[in-house]
């Protein structure tokens, strides 16, 4: 006897940790008034919280596990459902289902094989009046056991949940990604219709989760490139429910990096000024992340590395050509070239004395013509017409 006293104590003690540990991960009030302090020899597996849509049903996976020797496979299993928090066997009966098809309140069907200690349940056409928090019970034979320690609360919504839109990170161009839209599916039985602003050719699939849980998904591969940053995915799910469609939509805006497009340089006040005189050369272009900038002189030797700002300023002093290249973590490209040139001032002087010449010329043209006329119309009345003319001109020549 005595020697049994210190196993008692250290049972007693381990008991009281597993009380603890249970307090910590349940409902005490669960534990006092369902359990009644001990640890249940029934424990079922399932999602502590279960969200469903009115009008919709409800798939509960669902299995359970005992210890106790007293189960027996062999004979009949009833398993039982009750619902809220009512003390089993104190108040009315808060049974709503018996397998044995004795009670069903709902409409529940155990769609899982007891034999094979699955509990999965289906709750159909669901209202508001079946939140609550649901408790499973085994009987079988003097087996008669409730999981007390595994309450199961249900929340019936009006509205439908949002589909998440899943593309993965630090997007690139050229890069061919798959986006998935996905929707929580509490009713395999009438699962949501995704659509959204890609092409609809996506293939809708239900699949099951770890957790039992169902989740309806279409995806598609897309290549991506600079045109998809910014673009708007919408994606929308629509739940079949009684009488209608629930239908709720979600929408993510893709970011794409991609290498320097469109590179341009341009010049101010423009490409041909007089020597001397100062010109801004300044490079623009498209780039996700923002690029850096660099400018270059173009000689027969080569090109030189003139400035790294996207704005280059200088005065000119012969001719010279330029061009800039944008930069960033993905890529670069080169400007057009840029020639800058010098006004040829003296040229314009040599214009101006050039029309100034042929100014002259026209005026003295002029004059000889104005001169000769004079000189015929005096001549005229005085001598032969044939003759003056031959020598006026001979005389005009030598004037001239
Ligand atoms: C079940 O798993 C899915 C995906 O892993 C998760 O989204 C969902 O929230 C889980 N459900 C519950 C009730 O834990
Ligand atoms: C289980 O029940 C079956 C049928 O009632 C019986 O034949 C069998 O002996 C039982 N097994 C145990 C371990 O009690
Ligand atoms: C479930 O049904 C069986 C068979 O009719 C019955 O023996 C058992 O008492 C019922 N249990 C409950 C909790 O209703
Ligand atoms: C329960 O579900 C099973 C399988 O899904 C089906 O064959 C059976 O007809 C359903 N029972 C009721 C009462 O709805
Ligand atoms: C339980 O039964 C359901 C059918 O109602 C099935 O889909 C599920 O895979 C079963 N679970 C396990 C763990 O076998
Ligand atoms: C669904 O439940 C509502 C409310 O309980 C009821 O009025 C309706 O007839 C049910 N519909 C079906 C198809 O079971
Ligand atoms: C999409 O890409 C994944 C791998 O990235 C591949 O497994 C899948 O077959 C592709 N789907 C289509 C429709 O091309
Ligand atoms: C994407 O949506 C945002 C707001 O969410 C809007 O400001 C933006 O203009 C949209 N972009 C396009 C390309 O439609
Ligand atoms: C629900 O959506 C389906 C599919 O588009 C449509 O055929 C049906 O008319 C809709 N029902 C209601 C009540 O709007
Ligand atoms: C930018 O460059 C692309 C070709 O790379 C061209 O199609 C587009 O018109 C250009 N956009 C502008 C604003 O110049
Ligand atoms: C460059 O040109 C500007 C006028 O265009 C003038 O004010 C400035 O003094 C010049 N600088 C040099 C270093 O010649
Ligand atoms: C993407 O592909 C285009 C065309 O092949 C190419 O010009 C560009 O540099 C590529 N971008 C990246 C970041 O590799």
């Amino acid at each position: 006897m005595k020697d049994r006293q210190p196993l008692m104590a250290a049972l007693n003690e381990n008991m009281l940790i597993v009380n603890m540990l249970l307090s910590l991960f349940f409902l005490p009030g669960a534990l006092t008034v369902y359990c009644g302090g001990y640890n249940p020899a029934l424990r079922i597996t399932t999602p502590n919280n279960m969200e469903a849509l009115i009008g919709s049903c409800l798939q509960i996976p669902c299995t359970y596990n005992t210890k106790d020797p007293t189960y027996n496979s062999s004979k009949t299993i009833y398993g039982i459902w009750m619902k809220g928090g009512v003390n089993f066997g104190v108040n009315p009966s808060p049974v709503i289902f018996n397998s044995s098809g004795l009670i069903n309140t709902f409409s529940l069907n155990i769609t899982g094989n007891l034999k094979e200690k699955n509990c999965t349940t289906l709750f159909p056409n669901l209202t508001t009046s079946h939140t609550n928090k649901y408790f499973f019970r085994v009987e079988n034979g003097p087996f008669r056991v409730t999981a007390c320690a595994d309450p199961l609360q249900i929340t019936v919504k009006d509205s439908p949940w949002s589909p998440s839109i899943n593309v993965p990170s630090d997007l690139k161009e050229n890069q061919s990604v798959t986006v998935t839209c996905s929707a929580f599916t509490p009713c395999p039985q009438s699962p949501p219709e995704l659509t959204w602003n890609l092409q609809q050719d996506s293939l809708r699939q239900t699949e099951k989760n770890t957790n039992g849980t169902f989740t309806t998904k279409i995806q598609k591969n897309i290549t991506l490139s600079d045109t998809h940053d910014g673009y708007n995915i919408s994606c929308s799910a629509r739940y079949p429910v009684i009488g209608g469609n629930k239908t709720a939509e979600t929408k993510v805006t893709l970011s794409v990096s991609y290498a320097p497009r469109n590179t341009s340089a341009s010049i101010s006040p423009s490409a041909l000024v007089s020597a001397g005189s100062r010109v801004e050369l300044s490079c623009s272009s498209r780039a996700k992340p923002p690029p850096s900038f660099t400018w270059f002189r173009n000689s027969k030797d080569g090109a030189t590395k003139v400035s790294v700002s996207q704005v280059y300023s200088f005065n000119v002093t012969e001719e010279e050509k330029f061009y800039c290249v944008a930069t960033n973590d993905l890529g670069q490209q080169k400007s057009s070239v840029i020639l800058v040139d010098i006004k040829d001032d003296q040229s314009s002087e040599f214009q101006i004395l050039n029309i100034l010449k042929i100014l002259g010329i026209v005026l003295l043209c002029t004059s000889i013509i104005i001169f000769e006329c004079w000189f015929r119309f005096s001549k005229k009345p005085k001598k032969e017409p044939e003759e003056p003319t031959y020598v006026n001109n001979v005389m005009v020549t030598k004037a001239s």
